[in-house]
């Protein structure tokens, strides 16, 4: 039987665009048959909106294109760098947060920018925090995970 990959999406609230990056992954695994490949799941930098749910814009945006999210935020902590294989940072604050929280040299080398799974052509090459942002922000957060995962299923 093969090993499930653990693969934790992290941000700064867990309410925006880790909770999206979980939920998108996790349906595109289903629709290609390769759920039972990987496990996926997300948190945050900042513990302050722990036990939330989903920002109301990112779930409102989020059903409109299909995902139901309900993930509960939280923050990571120094035994999900052992869990995990694998910790995608949603953009450059999160990964120097990110080797900052690690315990160790082979926990931060688990670190990876969601940029690595961008193609050329996305307009950005990493997931802008729509926080303090309006429609188009949570639009484009959702533009861009779905380049992601294209790209992260493609590869993988
Ligand atoms: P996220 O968005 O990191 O994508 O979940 C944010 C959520 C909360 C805050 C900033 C960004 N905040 O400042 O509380």
């Amino acid at each position: 039987m093969k090993k499930t990959f653990n693969i934790l999406f992290v941000c700064l609230g867990n309410i925006c665009r880790s909770p999206m990056a979980q939920c998108l992954f996790e349906q595109k695994a289903l629709d290609y048959g390769r759920d039972d490949e990987f496990n996926f799941d997300s948190a945050g930098t900042y513990g302050g909106h722990a036990g939330q749910l989903p920002d109301s814009r990112m779930r409102r945006h989020a059903k409109a294109c299909g995902y139901n999210l309900n993930h509960r935020a939280r923050k990571i902590t120094s035994a999900d760098f052992d869990k995990f294989d694998l910790i995608v940072a949603m953009d450059n604050d999160n990964v120097a947060d990110l080797r900052y929280l690690a315990p160790n040299k082979k926990a931060a080398s688990k670190v990876v920018p969601i940029g690595h799974y961008l193609p050329a052509n996305a307009p950005v090459d990493y997931v802008p925090d729509p926080y303090y942002g309006d429609d188009r922000d949570f639009r484009l957060v959702i533009h861009l995970l779905e380049l992601a995962a294209s790209s992260f299923f493609a590869e993988n």
